[in-house]
């Protein structure tokens, strides 16, 4: 039997997890899945989507700097891809028409409900960004029905954007936006989605934000403790957690939409975790 074949595209790709995640998913339910990581040119993302279909291809996962590219091509968006803006699981539906749907807001709540055993319901939650990340996880985190959702960024415009956005999703949040120094705490977690650690940064936020009640969650994976979460800890937060359930979860929600499967995420991530 030859295996279906998969692949994450982006641009670099030789450091993505997604090869190695995906092969223990198959491993471990005995999918008939092969899955590579293809280096798309920051010019021909659409050629080289069309081409891996054309020659027979399955799914695609999309990662940087790719994923609003990807929900641009798609014919048709799942409704948490269109609120997203950015898809990062595309396939094919009966009719050969490219499907676009979006896993990370999903991944994450299903790391910090299932994983890490935080209530989200009545939470006050405090997310750090704006951009593309953090608009593909607003909408799960909002479906959770926090008490309060704060989208705190360096560019107050962005945040009071996606505020006005998602406000149909609110319900019973009080869903605000501001800028990093205006962040009025406690918060029970605070979620970074910046990626202001890449350039060595902290978002400048008041120290009161922290409490020893706060758990933080940096959605970056590193092997060491991140900058982010390690400024949380030395500020007093309860709990630090890293992006690599995240990055689980959401390969096993997209591994579940192709191949109708879903595979156990917790020996996953104790094998990268001693990778
Ligand atoms: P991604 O897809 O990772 O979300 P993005 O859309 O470029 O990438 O968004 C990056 C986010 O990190 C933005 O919220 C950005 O703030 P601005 O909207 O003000 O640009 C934030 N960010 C990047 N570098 C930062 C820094 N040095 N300090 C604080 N925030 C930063």
């Amino acid at each position: 039997m030859t295996n279906d074949l998969y692949a994450v595209v982006g641009h670099p790709i030789s450091h993505s997890k997604s090869p190695r995640i995906h092969s223990l998913f198959a491993q471990e339910t005995g999918e008939a899945v092969e899955y590579t990581a293809i280096q798309a040119p920051l010019d021909d993302f659409d050629g080289t989507v069309r081409q891996f279909f054309e020659r027979g291809g399955k799914g695609l996962n999309v990662t940087v700097p790719f994923k609003e590219q990807a929900w641009q091509l798609a014919d048709q968006r799942t409704a948490r891809a269109a609120k997203a803006g950015a898809a990062n699981t595309l396939f094919l539906d009966e009719h050969g028409k490219l499907v676009a749907d979006n896993t990370d807001g999903c991944g994450l709540v299903r790391d910090l409900t299932g994983n890490h055993g935080l209530a989200l319901g009545g939470a006050r939650i405090l997310v750090l960004g704006a951009g593309g990340a953090v608009r593909g996880v607003l909408g799960p985190l909002l479906a959770e029905a926090p008490a309060a959702l704060t989208v705190a960024n360096r560019t107050v415009a962005k945040a009071e954007a996606l505020a006005v956005l998602f406000q149909d999703e609110a319900q019973a949040t009080a869903l605000t936006a501001c800028g990093f120094e205006q962040a009025q705490g406690p918060f029970d977690l605070i979620i970074n989605g910046t990626s202001a650690s890449l350039q060595g940064d902290l978002p400048p936020l008041p120290a009161n934000v922290i409490t020893g009640g706060t758990t933080v969650y940096d959605m970056m994976y590193s092997l060491q403790t991140t900058t982010f979460n390690q400024w949380a800890l030395d500020h007093g937060a309860n709990r630090v957690c890293d992006g690599l359930g995240m990055l689980v979860e959401q390969a096993a929600e997209s591994f579940r939409i192709w191949r109708g499967v879903t595979p156990q995420t917790t020996p996953v991530m104790d094998v990268l975790r001693n990778d």
